[in-house]
């Protein structure tokens, strides 16, 4: 009875792992898969340690069974007393030489490649005119999301990252609140997000994301941050060297863009009066905004990172955001309501309308 029960858990365990190990082979989001040549040097480091430390296990397992097989006592006899090694020159040479072999086959390339993945001094070159000739791109981790930043190409928007293929991508790392850390799993990284320091590094994207399954690579907070940590996604768009061009262009076009309290729109109006004060609708200027810049949302994969896209969605979480992602910073100080107050279900409906036709590739 007791076996079959072990059995049955042993079987229910890997059953489990065959269904979490499933969401390692897709390319949208497998550090196994990787796309770019960060992510594919540190799958190379990650190949050769793994091979070496299983070698290891595996001769050390083996010279303990050949051991423990052949010289226990009901073999060898009562009072056998084994040839003595203690101080054998030969032995203290070959264990102390090879670990040091395998260690130095680790360290060398792991120490070569972190230094180059950290080498970010490109970040300050400029040309002729003094324009900074690598896209920078300055991201800030907040409670519960990310906010994009391009300096030299005056433009900001939030949870999805737009980068071009095929050039590094210099990124500056922070934190606006407490803790937490920047991974795109198929891409490379990951990098702290901290709030007293900077944290710099490169990424390369070899792919267009159009083909991938949702259009988009995954990104992920990997730094425990509160309550609604695991939902703290956001979305990589990668574009062709010509498109990233054009959306950096339609970006820029949407300077000054704003909403009007009289509109006749009701979904604007109510956006004007509960909405603009965190939330910027124009994709030109500096980050910093206490809300997700807007400007992009109808070309966005998600709501609030990880919902469905969908007016559905958008009415739910306007509705009661810590319903969805609790701890958010939409509702006000007690929990109770969001901060714009409850508002009535036709203002919610012309709102969801409103904000998911905010687009600039439309
Ligand atoms: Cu932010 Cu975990």
């Amino acid at each position: 009875m007791m076996k079959g029960l072990k059995k049955w858990r042993l079987f229910s365990l890997l059953a489990v792992m065959m269904v979490f190990l499933s969401g390692c082979g897709e390319d949208y989001l497998s550090t196994l898969k990787p796309s770019g040549e960060v992510g594919k040097q540190q799958l190379n480091l990650l190949l050769l340690t793994t091979v070496i430390m299983t070698l290891v296990v595996v001769i050390v397992s083996v010279i303990y069974l050949l051991a423990f097989l052949k010289y226990r006592r009901a073999r060898v006899g009562e009072n056998v007393i084994p040839k003595q090694v203690e101080g054998s020159h030969t032995l203290e040479v070959i264990w102390t030489v090879i670990p040091i072999i395998l260690l130095l086959i680790i360290a060398v390339p792991v120490v070569t490649t972190t230094y180059k993945f950290a080498d970010v001094a490109a970040m300050d070159e400029v040309d002729e005119e003094g324009n900074k000739t690598a896209l920078t791109i300055n991201v800030t981790a907040k409670l519960y999301w990310w906010e994009f930043e391009y300096p030299n190409q005056g433009i900001v928007t939030a949870q999805e990252l737009v980068v071009p293929t095929g050039e590094k991508v210099y990124f500056n790392l922070k934190a606006a609140d407490v803790k937490h850390s920047f991974w795109i799993p198929a891409v490379g990284g990951k990098m702290d997000t901290n709030v007293e320091n900077l944290n710099k590094f490169y990424l390369v994207f070899d792919k267009e994301s159009k083909d991938l399954k949702d259009g988009v690579f995954y990104g992920k907070c990997a730094e425990l941050c509160g309550p609604s940590h695991a939902l703290m996604d956001f979305k990589v768009k990668t574009l062709s060297p010509d498109a990233f061009d054009a959306w950096v262009d339609a970006m820029k076009a949407t300077e000054g863009q704003t909403a009007d309290k009289a509109s006749t729109d009701l979904g604007e109006a109510t956006f004007a009066n509960s909405c603009l004060g965190c939330h910027a609708i124009s994709g030109s200027g500096a980050g910093g905004t206490p809300g997700p810049n807007l400007t992009t949302f109808g070309d966005r994969n998600r709501v609030a990172g990880f919902l469905e896209h969908n007016e559905e969605s958008l009415k739910a979480w306007i509705k009661n955001p810590e319903e969805f992602k609790p701890g958010n910073l939409m509702m006000n100080a007690d929990g109770t309501a969001p901060i714009y107050g409850n508002l009535s279900d036709e203002e919610i409906e012309a709102l969801a309308t409103y904000i998911m036709g905010l687009s600039v590739e439309k």
